[in-house]
């Protein structure tokens, strides 16, 4: 199964910047006649909607709020592509015995986890009138391998995954694509303080739609996704090297 941009109505969450914003930009480039973008803060799409030529539909959206998710549905009946986008790495850089992460890991499996699976849900109906369609869901190569930068949020990432294979098992039968996304550093907000080479958000959004286009279940677009991805395919074990917890 792939994904035919020229005929794509998609859905992007956290679509207000980084690489959700990215996705809505490369969405237009490539020719989908509608996006919708969502976000908490409906005034953050502004300048999206103002460069989308009529094309990006704002929808205010808190993946975690379930008033929110239970209006999706009806705001974007003709959706055929899910992005599920929006994410949260709420603590980095703690020794093993901070507190601190216990609290994050519980707003990292809201948002990265539940927020997912909440969204698929209510939007699976939908996609299953248009005949399928596809899902992609933003986890990370720290899917795959703990990060001892931000253990909870890789936690949470190799939930994303989960919930991947889960919606991919469940949702065949109504013909439903889904694929994971599984980025390495990708310059935005959130990788600010990493101390990696980093892609661009633009090349990773334009390497998650080449992946759709192809029908990839598991997209790697970035040189360190496809490094870190093979290693894991080839042999868990050897990643789980001891690494710096701090920058
Ligand atoms: N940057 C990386 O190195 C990297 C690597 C691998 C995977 N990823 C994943 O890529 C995705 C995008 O991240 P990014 O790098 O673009 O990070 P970012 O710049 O921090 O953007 C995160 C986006 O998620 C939104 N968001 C957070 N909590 C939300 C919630 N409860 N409901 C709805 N939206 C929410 C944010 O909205 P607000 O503006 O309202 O906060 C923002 O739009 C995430 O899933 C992230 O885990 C990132």
């Amino acid at each position: 199964m792939a994904v035919h941009l020229s005929t794509t109505t998609a859905l992007v969450t956290g679509a207000n910047r980084g690489l959700g914003k990215a996705l809505v930009e490369a969405l237009l480039e490539r020719g989908a006649p509608r996006v919708y973008a969502t976000a908490r803060r409906r005034e953050t799409l502004d300048d999206l909607v103002a460069r989308g030529s009529g094309r990006v539909v704002p929808i205010e959206l808190d993946v975690t709020d379930a008033a929110q998710v239970a209006t999706l549905a009806g705001q974007a009946d003709d959706v055929t592509l899910l992005i599920n986008n929006a994410g949260v790495a709420a603590h980095m850089f703690g020794a093993f015995g901070d507190a601190a992460w216990l609290e994050a890991g519980r707003t990292e499996f809201e948002v990265n986890v539940l927020g997912t699976l909440a969204v698929t849900q209510q939007l699976a109906p939908v996609l299953a009138r248009h005949g399928g369609g596809a899902v992609a869901n933003v986890a990370s190569v720290a899917s795959f391998i703990s990060f001892p930068p931000a253990p909870t949020y890789a936690a949470s990432k190799a939930g994303t995954h989960s919930i991947t294979q889960y919606a991919r098992m469940q949702l065949r039968e109504q013909g439903t694509y889904v694929a994971g996304v599984y980025p390495g550093p990708v310059d935005t907000d959130m990788a600010a303080d990493l101390p990696f080479e980093k892609t661009s958000p633009r090349d990773v959004a334009h390497a998650i739609l080449d992946g759709l286009e192809a029908g990839q279940e598991d997209i790697l677009p970035d040189p360190m996704a496809r490094q870190i991805g093979a290693a894991f395919h080839a042999g868990p074990r050897q990643l789980e090297q001891p690494q710096p917890a701090s920058a």
